[in-house]
């Protein structure tokens, strides 16, 4: 069987990795892939432009292609999916109009409120003087988000009336995110403890991930700016028997039949951001996508075949799918390029050691290889991943693996996992 992952990052070589583990996959194709993709057994890339959907599907049928599995939002939001779908190529991802649970704020804190889900108080706006004026009558903290995809930096927390002024005036006047910034969701600030709740979905059903928990801010301690992840463990203890049922309860349930209701079934990963509180549950944000980095010690916990999961859900058949996870904890840390999620440099010579051990994987995420030298070509360079019989063990192994990467302005954080070992 031949596989197409579409995407480039670490999700995406952990994506290709699980899927050429399986024994019916005889090649893996990524697009555009990076230097892992291109280095892995099995796994080769490919460098079509992936807004060009009829030449994604043109490779598809000239390399008889049975699954193709769509990594990052923006392809999902743009409608890769249902286009691939309506030419016959069996495709694992949403569509686009279910992929809007991530593509807009405004869409989703709706859709919440008419399905009953818990989240945040808010309010929507298309023009900044209704927005500022809004402004005067809540409390700060308070929360500015733009509604559309902005790479993870929509997300503004402001402390005081000032701080909401200059987002908004970034959003609404300097078009800082674009288009994505035609409207905003501004929303109450909420506190507790963020967790990932990750599952497969078709339709109306459902098989929750191993759950699992990211470190968003830059700095050690969850001090600075927000990215996209900068490490990830699995599992998290904050998600106990009884959450994860009032997870599926409340949250997954009316969703999977909101989105039923609406005309527009679930199909792929759906990842909801939570905030739990002193056992109280509030909705964050959905993702219409895995989690990255949260993909990548979920994956290595994973002992049953990904592509004969994403297989099952396509064909309707989660049903009488039996899901198999390792009882070892995964801990995956970024390392990173200094100055990210701001500016950063890129083509840094990267020197790493391959390693074949059972239960150790270094994910690559920016990196591209020329002249068969590996560079830098991302914010987010690596993803050092270990399985360990606890949590402690999977840190201390996937520190070891990060200590055997080096590259001009390599940084990363140094207490990963350890809010799941408190
Ligand atoms: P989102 O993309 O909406 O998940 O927001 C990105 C990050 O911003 C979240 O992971 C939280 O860390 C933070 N955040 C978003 N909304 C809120 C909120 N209402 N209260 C507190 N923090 C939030
Ligand atoms: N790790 C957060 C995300 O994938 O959006």
């Amino acid at each position: 069987m031949h596989i197409l992952v579409i995407g480039s990052g670490g999700r995406e070589h952990a994506l290709a990795w699980k899927s050429a583990q399986d024994e019916s996959v005889s090649e893996v194709f990524v697009c555009p892939g990076n230097a892992g993709t291109a280095l892995e057994n099995k796994v080769s890339n490919v460098s079509i432009n992936i807004d060009d959907f009829a030449a994604v599907k043109d490779f598809c049928v000239k390399k008889n292609i049975e699954l193709v599995i769509v990594g990052p939002e923006q392809p999902l939001v743009d409608g890769l999916v249902d286009y691939l779908q309506r030419n016959d190529i069996k495709t694992f991802g949403p569509s686009s109009a279910a992929a809007q649970l991530e593509g807009s704020k405004t869409f989703s804190k709706d859709f919440f409120v008419k399905y009953g889900i818990p989240t945040a108080t808010y309010a929507a706006f298309d023009n900044f003087d209704s927005a500022k004026d809004h402004l005067k009558k809540i409390q700060f903290p308070t929360v500015v988000k733009a509604d559309g995809l902005a790479a993870g930096k929509g997300v503004i927390i402001c402390h005081t009336e000032n701080e909401a002024l200059a987002a908004l005036t970034s959003i609404f006047k300097d078009q800082a995110f674009g288009v994505a910034g035609a409207s905003v969701v501004i929303e109450d600030f909420l506190i507790g403890e963020e967790a990932s709740f990750i599952a497969v979905v078709s339709k109306d059903k459902i098989i929750p991930l191993a759950t699992s928990q990211d470190h968003k801010a830059v700095g050690d301690g969850d001090v600075g700016l927000n990215t996209g992840g900068m490490g990830a463990y699995s599992p998290a203890p904050i998600v106990d028997e009884k959450m994860h049922q009032k997870i599926i309860d409340e949250v997954m349930q009316p969703t999977m039949q909101g989105l039923i209701a609406e005309g527009s079934p679930y199909l792929g990963f759906l990842y909801a951001g939570l905030m739990i509180n002193n056992g109280e549950l509030k909705v964050l944000e959905f993702n219409c996508r895995f989690g990255d980095p949260e993909t990548q010690p979920i994956l290595l916990r994973l002992k049953s075949s990904l592509v004969q999961l994403c297989l099952a859900a396509i064909e309707d058949k989660l049903d009488s799918y039996q899901i198999e996870w390792s009882k070892q904890h995964a801990c995956g840390v970024v390392i990173a390029s200094q100055g990210y999620p701001e500016d950063y440099s890129k083509n840094n010579k990267v020197s790493f050691q391959s390693t074949n051990a059972d239960g150790i994987k270094l994910f690559h995420a920016g990196t591209k290889l020329h002249n068969e030298k590996v560079l830098t070509s991302g914010g987010r360079v690596f993803c050092a991943t270990a399985l360990g019989k606890d949590l402690q063990e999977a840190q201390s192994k996937a520190y070891d693996l990060v200590e055997s990467v080096s590259f001009d302005g390599a940084f990363y954080r140094k207490d990963i996992g350890n809010k799941g070992i408190r």
